[in-house]
């Protein structure tokens, strides 16, 4: 794999997010329901968690449902729940065997009973690995996320745990569901639609946003290397000149 030689060990994001959209167009297009999209999807999840491993990415984390996406038809909404604790029960093998945290964000008490155990024993279980963590963002909303935080925050004040005039970025970093992992590096968006969609919108403040055609069910190996690539072209100024950063 020839692009795979192209990547900079030294110049390695921390933190790649990815919007995994376009499941139901891809099924569209080949003529069959949308939730066959969302089958076929798994295998570039299981492709995009090998490579990053392999090549020493930190911290990945997949958008895979989102608190908006409960809005979708019961059907679509119940198959969704349905593969994530079939896929969880496939993967867990190889999590321990690659080292894999799994992790989660989002609202996990709207889960379904099934899923959310599931998905808390495998946590669990994986919670001593150490080389890479895949987060998996589920009924996740970056705002309802931010609100969750503020009200944290509001309770200690109140308590007096904390002084308000001592509130600082880090305290709201303190207070997301990412507080464990670094702010976002590279965030990548596939099928074509230029949107964030309510995703990480704190953490992604400098990150460097890639956007590409290839539908989710369609994205391989190789568009995740070059999307690295391409993050690794690119100069980050955050605010200062281009002389000062060389
Ligand atoms: C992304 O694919 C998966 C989820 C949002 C769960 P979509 O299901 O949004 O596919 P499109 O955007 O309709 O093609
Ligand atoms: C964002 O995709 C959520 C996930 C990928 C899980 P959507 O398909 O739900 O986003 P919109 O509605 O097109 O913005
Ligand atoms: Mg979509």
């Amino acid at each position: 794999m020839d692009l795979k030689n192209q990547i900079n060990k030294d110049k390695l994001p921390q933190h790649i997010a990815i919007i995994m959209d376009g499941n139901g167009r891809w099924a569209k297009k080949q003529g069959l329901i949308r939730t066959k999209g969302h089958e076929q999807g798994e295998n570039s999840v299981r492709e995009t968690v090998e490579i990053c491993r392999e090549i020493g990415i930190k911290n990945l984390t997949l958008f895979a449902f989102s608190t908006e996406n409960w809005n979708r038809p019961k059907y679509e909404v119940n198959t969704l729940m349905r593969l994530l604790v079939k896929s969880l029960k496939k993967e867990i093998e190889s999590f321990q065997k690659n080292d894999i945290r799994l992790n989660a964000i989002g609202n996990l008490d709207l889960l379904p009973e099934k899923p959310k155990k599931e998905l808390l024993e495998a946590i669990k279980d994986t919670k001593d690995n150490k080389h890479m963590t895949l987060t998996v963002a589920l009924s996740y909303g970056s705002r309802e996320e931010i609100v969750s935080a503020v009200r944290k925050i509001v309770e200690k004040t109140t308590s007096g745990e904390l002084n308000g005039s001592k509130i600082t970025e880090q305290t709201i970093d303190e207070h997301l569901y990412t507080s464990d992992i670094p702010d976002v590096d590279l965030l990548i968006r596939t099928s074509g639609e230029e949107r964030i969609s309510n995703f990480l919108l704190w953490q992604i403040a400098y990150a460097e946003l890639y956007f590409t055609e290839v539908l989710w069910p369609d994205f391989t190996k190789e568009d995740l290397l070059k999307a690295v690539i391409n993050y690794q072209n690119r100069e980050r100024r955050f605010g200062k000149t281009s002389e000062q950063i060389n």
